[in-house]
């Protein structure tokens, strides 16, 4: 019963029950990958700030623990990273136990300031560092350290924020206690007023031995579809500072919907072949955060993406990134609809004699950038003739965007800034355009042409807005399957 409530999302992390906000912590030990995350035990808004805990063998199915690090008087767990101290540096480890660290910011009122915390079990206990802060510059606002370790250098790195500076300060350690200043990274051309939930990770290039530098900053407002979004810059990292490599004043987002926030992504993964760096973020918007309609939980994860760049050769001549929900997802997907054709009326009635009854599932469609607009309507009050819920999925050939359109999509009114139509730019490849597009009681994430750009939204529909239905000209195959719950 208790992943079943109104709006709960089927495959995608939510806490039981009360607020949680950004994913932490993110890291892979022994068999588990650790999920931290922003959470307040004690009630379904924004207090208390307190690190959750929940682990998954596979990326997917996910068992929600104790909280990890609670608030401690009048400093709470802000943000923040975990690392595997292997060899020991930090002197925490004992009797040959590997210690698990985790770098966040301490938050009290005035100050903010960073510090650390071990476990020995596999984050279940935790121990505070005995002389934090590790580092204060006496500043209210300086959070969100993200630590790794870098290879070539052989030290740790941390990526902290004065995010009302929108200044990026780089350190460096040898043990995670003693930090000195190695450098600083800031842009002119952001548009956000504040800079939050930053990660720097090297990235691999499709088709090359190659690997760059990706630098994630999450934007409190001036997003892409309004609020707050996600933005990134590609360059190198030479173990004290970003070099950015991007044209100045190139905008680029990591995510073109209302609800992509304060990614991160793992450290510690397993090296397997090439794979990209696999990202998780928090699937919200700052402007409506606190008033989406859910209870007894609120907030939610994105599904985990792996992130790759592409070199788009001149005249766009630039890295890009590329995103795609990982490939451990695919055993939650049943039983296949599948068309192909040109006649969408004949679809839409395959469809309704096909019955497909999951409220959760997944779309891939094929289309062919014709003149009118194409898409899909789904989670559609199908009683309400046209007049009711349904939320809108298309591509636009005029203006070559794609888009999500969810003003009708259900309860939009608790905020006025919740509803509207989201797009994304989209050029057909060869003629055509291909969507993904993930469906959960309350979220549709949609990549289009292989991660090349994506667009997630929140939705809150009734649970009977069931219907599908698509449109327009140009769709030439469609492939849909139910996706099943993670819960139990
Ligand atoms: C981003 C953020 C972080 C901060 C945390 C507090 O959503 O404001 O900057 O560490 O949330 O919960």
């Amino acid at each position: 019963t208790t992943y079943k409530q109104p709006y709960r999302p089927q495959y995608h992390f939510s806490s039981r029950t009360n607020w949680i906000n950004d994913p932490n912590g993110l890291v892979y030990y022994d068999g588990e990958y650790h999920l931290f995350y922003q959470h307040n035990p004690f009630g379904n808004q924004w207090g208390h700030m307190t690190w959750g805990h929940a682990i998954s063998r596979d990326l997917v199915h996910w068992q929600e623990l104790p909280p990890a690090i609670p608030e401690e008087g009048a400093t709470m767990i802000y943000s923040g990273s975990c690392v595997i101290d292997k060899t020991n540096t930090s002197g925490f480890g004992q009797d040959g136990r590997v210690p698990m660290v985790a770098i966040y910011t301490g938050a009290r009122q005035d100050n903010q300031s960073q510090h650390i915390a071990y476990s020995l079990d596999k984050g279940r206990t935790w121990i505070k560092y005995a002389r934090n802060p590790i580092i204060d510059l006496k500043r209210k606002d300086f959070r969100d350290p993200k630590v790794f370790w870098h290879e070539p250098s052989q030290h740790w790195v941390m990526i902290v924020l004065l995010p009302t500076d929108k200044k990026a300060l780089f350190y460096k350690s040898s043990n995670l206690k003693e930090w000195t200043k190695a450098g600083e990274f800031t842009a002119n051309d952001s548009p956000a007023s504040i800079w939050e939930c930053p990660d720097l990770v090297e990235v691999p290039v499709d088709g090359t031995m190659e690997r760059k530098w990706v630098l994630m900053l999450s934007m409190g407002n001036n997003g892409p579809a309004g609020g707050s979004g996600m933005q990134y810059y590609v360059g190198q990292f030479n173990g004290s500072t970003f070099i950015n490599e991007s044209k100045p004043g190139e905008l680029r987002y990591v995510d073109w919907g209302k609800d992509y926030y304060a990614a991160i992504t793992f450290n510690n993964l397993p090296r397997r072949g090439n794979r990209g760096a696999i990202s998780i973020g928090w699937m919200n918007n700052l402007q409506y955060a606190n008033d989406v309609p859910t209870t007894p939980f609120r907030g939610a994860m994105t599904l985990p993406r792996e992130l790759r760049l592409v070199k788009v050769p001149a005249p766009v001549n630039r890295y890009e990134l590329r995103q795609q929900p990982i490939q451990e997802l695919k055993p939650l997907l049943g039983p296949t609809f599948q068309w192909t054709g040109t006649d969408v009326a004949q679809l839409n009635q395959s469809l309704a004699s096909n019955s497909l009854s999951s409220d959760t599932y997944w779309l891939q469609l094929e289309l062919e950038a014709a003149k009118t607009g194409v898409g899909v309507r789904v989670k559609k009050e199908e009683a309400a003739q046209g007049k009711g819920e349904e939320t809108v999925i298309g591509y636009d050939p005029a203006s070559q965007q794609l888009y999500v359109d969810r003003s009708r999509s259900g309860h939009v009114g608790f905020k006025k800034e919740f509803p509207g139509r989201f797009t994304a730019p989209l050029k057909p490849q060869n003629g055509r355009i291909s969507l993904q597009i993930w469906v959960d009681r309350s979220s549709i994430e949609v990549f289009g042409n292989n991660g090349e750009v994506t667009l997630t939204n929140q939705i809150f529909p009734k649970s009977d807005s069931r219907g599908i239905e698509f449109f327009g000209e140009g769709l030439r195959s469609v492939l849909i399957r139910s996706v099943e719950p993670i819960w139990k």
